[in-house]
């Protein structure tokens, strides 16, 4: 990886690449900030983008793609069937995971339910590190249960472990023997685990988990969504794969599953997803359902031309100067905060910078949903869209009462090679300013409540007036400013 040190001293992320498509953007006034919010349910799913001046909300989708990329796309083999492009990426997913049996999906979730159906049946348990938002979904929508062994230091919002998200095998061998292997429908592992702030799992850890597989006779699962920033902090943090290339750890963590799926969102900087593994049983168990929810077993979903690029995407993430964008910018965007006394989490992880919103508004009650109520103030001070990981992100226990969540947190998501540094700065000054004026933030209730993911779509108002009291206080300080 190649190290830049500036004569000045310091050190700042530098881009290893250039910029040759814009977009532009509007940074609307305060006053229609707040009211954009509103129209939106106090929901910042609920925006229009082009309200919005930086969208953090997600990696998903959003990453800027490299110019061979959209070359790529020009030359795909745009067929129902047997498309050559299809082949190639393949072909390259065979290179890289070592795992020769594939099938498409047209998203992380739907690799998912295709898992999902096939492993989970009533009563089941899935053991995994820690889990996200759809997988969870699915699992359970089958009758499922999700046990989560991430370790107790992962749950610490300040920490200095460099893998966060490894799993505590001691506690997941408990369950397997207590319940019984039979009852397990697979073990899953979530690279740069999501939900507690895009947290690493380290080689040694998957190769202890590993062990405790082959023991017991359990599938292995990687969900490979966040394999890019898992692989950079494989790289920088862990002794034993500081002299491998990405491609090398690639397979080292490959080497150790049984089946990879992943969103090709984020990892390959597309759209689209993808299920790998090596038994061909397995592969004929899931294949029946591609055609049926997906599309034929050579597009699977996808548009050919993504998959020609996805092609292109993954074999680019084996450059330690393309993965190694986002860790960075992250750093730089999480030591600026944590300078100014912001809690976030820490180490930096992957994926964007969380805020630690339980620290940030200590004042506002978890029932009023701390981490969406930081969520909608963020948008109004500074036309910056992050997404609630918190209470509001979780689904309500059977009896209706809330499952309070571990981390209220603010995520405001680092598209890979999106923004400038400048932007980054921006955003900064802004959550600065709204840390200064924390007070005048108060907690927001549901108007509208849906039953499934009521992230997505559910409608809130706030408590009270304090919109209202932010935007006053932001004209005060800030004057005509935008
Ligand atoms: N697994 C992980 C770890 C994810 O982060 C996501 C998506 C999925 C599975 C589902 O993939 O969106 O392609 O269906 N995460 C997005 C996010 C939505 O914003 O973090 P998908």
């Amino acid at each position: 990886m190649a190290t830049i040190k500036f004569f000045s001293g310091g050190n700042l992320p530098l881009e290893m690449h250039k910029v040759r498509i814009v977009q532009k953007l509007t940074l609307p006034p305060v006053e229609s900030r707040l009211k954009a919010m509103n129209e939106a349910g106090n929901n910042t799913f609920l925006l229009q983008n082009a309200d919005v001046f930086m969208d953090m909300l997600t990696d998903s989708g959003v990453n800027a793609m490299s110019d061979q990329q959209l070359a790529a796309m020009m030359v795909s083999d745009d067929s129902y069937a047997g498309s050559a492009t299809y082949t190639r990426l393949e072909a390259k997913l065979r290179e890289l995971f070592g795992m020769h049996w594939v099938l498409p999906a047209h998203q992380g979730r739907a690799c998912e339910n295709i898992l999902s159906q096939t492993f989970v049946k009533p009563g089941k348990i899935v053991p995994m590190n820690y889990h996200f938002t759809t997988t969870k979904a699915h699992i359970t929508l089958n009758g499922g249960v999700v046990e989560e062994f991430v370790k107790d230091e992962g749950l610490q919002v300040t920490s200095d472990l460099p893998f966060k998200g490894d799993m505590d095998i001691a506690r997941l061998e408990k369950l397997v023997k207590t319940k019984g292997a039979d009852n397990i429908a697979f073990v899953r592992v979530e690279s740069g685990t999501n939900l507690i702030g895009g947290q690493p799992v380290s080689v040694a850890n998957l190769e202890e988990i590993r062990k405790v597989c082959d023991k017991y006779g359990l599938i292995l699962v990687l969900d490979a969504s966040l394999l890019a920033d898992n692989l950079y902090f494989n790289k920088t943090r862990e002794e034993s794969c500081k002299n491998l290339s990405i491609r090398e750890i690639t397979r080292r963590t490959a080497d150790l599953c049984d089946i990879i799926y992943f969103s090709a969102r984020k990892l390959g900087c597309v759209r689209g997803g993808a299920i790998c593994m090596r038994s061909e049983e397995i592969y004929k168990r899931m294949r029946g359902l591609v055609p049926l929810y997906e599309g034929f077993l050579t597009y699977g979903g996808m548009s050919v031309r993504e998959i020609e690029a996805l092609t292109v995407g993954l074999e680019e993430t084996m450059d330690e100067d393309m993965i190694n964008q986002g860790p960075q910018f992250i750093a730089y965007m999480v030591n600026e905060l944590v300078r100014r006394g912001i809690p976030v989490i820490t180490p930096a992880g992957g994926l964007g910078c969380h805020i630690d919103a339980k620290r940030f508004l200590d004042h506002v009650p978890p029932s009023q949903y701390i981490a969406g109520a930081l969520a909608s103030a963020m948008y109004i001070a500074g036309g910056v869209r992050g997404m609630e990981r918190g209470t509001l992100s979780e689904q309500r226990n059977p009896d209706g009462s809330e499952v309070f969540s571990a981390m209220e947190l603010l995520r405001l998501a680092m598209p890979r090679r999106v923004f400038t540094l400048s932007q980054v700065n921006y955003a900064i000054d802004r959550i600065d300013w709204l840390y200064q004026n924390r007070r005048l933030v108060g907690g927001l209730v549901f108007v509208e409540e849906p039953e499934i993911l009521r992230f997505f779509y559910g409608r809130l108002k706030p408590v009270s007036d304090w919109q209202e009291k932010l935007v006053a206080k932001f004209r005060a300080d800030f004057g005509d400013s935008l």
